[in-house]
């Protein structure tokens, strides 16, 4: 198989986790053999700062230092793990990558997206992906379920407040739009196994 590389994006809350884990019972299923990878993270430095990034100790990062740190994440994902693997000709699954970062830190935090987008550019050295999976949920839905997860939840949604998460959700959208072909929306207010099934529909097609 040709090295082929897909992410999956959303809120937290839209069930990105539990669909990824779908898509692995259905890969091996299938006698694929695909590297699934999470960012921030995904390498020793990646999972140090996804540490930082996401431990509460650690609040009062300013959106710029935010942005640098996901960007040095992902840069060593890239380098270390991505990058070698689809040269092997390998399939590469990553929950979350620089779509992401556009939602989150452009749209989310205020960051200029030319910003986002260059210092991106350099992590990546412009490797995009040929398929993208968007969870698209609405943020009063996302508070509901997160509600429903109990504390550790529920400490995230109380980090956030305002129309955060409505900006990141517009900033997803926008990229929706402008990236037709390679971003695939998908309504995750409904059932798990129709979220699912849509989401193999997207990638069979590319396989
Ligand atoms: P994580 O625990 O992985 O959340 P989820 O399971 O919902 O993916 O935490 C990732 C958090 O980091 C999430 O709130 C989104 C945020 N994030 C950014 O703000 N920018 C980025 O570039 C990435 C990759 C994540």
């Amino acid at each position: 198989m040709k090295g082929l590389f897909l992410t999956i994006e959303g809120l937290d809350g839209a069930g990105k986790t539990t669909q990824v884990k779908l898509l692995q019972e259905w890969f091996r299923k299938q006698g694929y053999d695909p590297l699934f990878t999470r960012e921030p993270g995904g390498t020793r430095a990646g999972d140090a700062i996804r540490n930082l990034l996401l431990n509460r100790e650690y609040t009062g990062l300013v959106p710029v230092a935010e942005a640098l740190l996901y960007a040095a994440s992902r840069a060593q994902l890239v380098a270390e793990v991505i990058r070698p693997a689809l040269a092997r000709g390998r399939l590469v699954v990553c929950d979350r990558f620089v779509d992401s970062s556009i939602a989150y830190q452009a749209y989310g935090r205020g960051l200029p997206r030319a910003f986002v987008e260059e210092i991106n550019r350099q992590a990546t050295g412009g490797l995009k992906p040929r398929l993208t999976i968007l969870l698209d949920l609405e943020p009063d839905l996302r508070e509901e379920r997160l509600r429903g997860q109990g504390r550790q939840a529920w400490d995230r949604l109380e980090a956030e407040t305002g129309d955060f998460y409505t900006r990141v959700r517009e900033g997803y959208l926008a990229l929706a739009r402008e990236n037709r072909d390679r971003i695939k929306v998908i309504p995750a207010r409904q059932s798990i196994e129709e979220v699912h099934r849509q989401v193999l529909e997207h990638i069979t097609k590319i396989l």
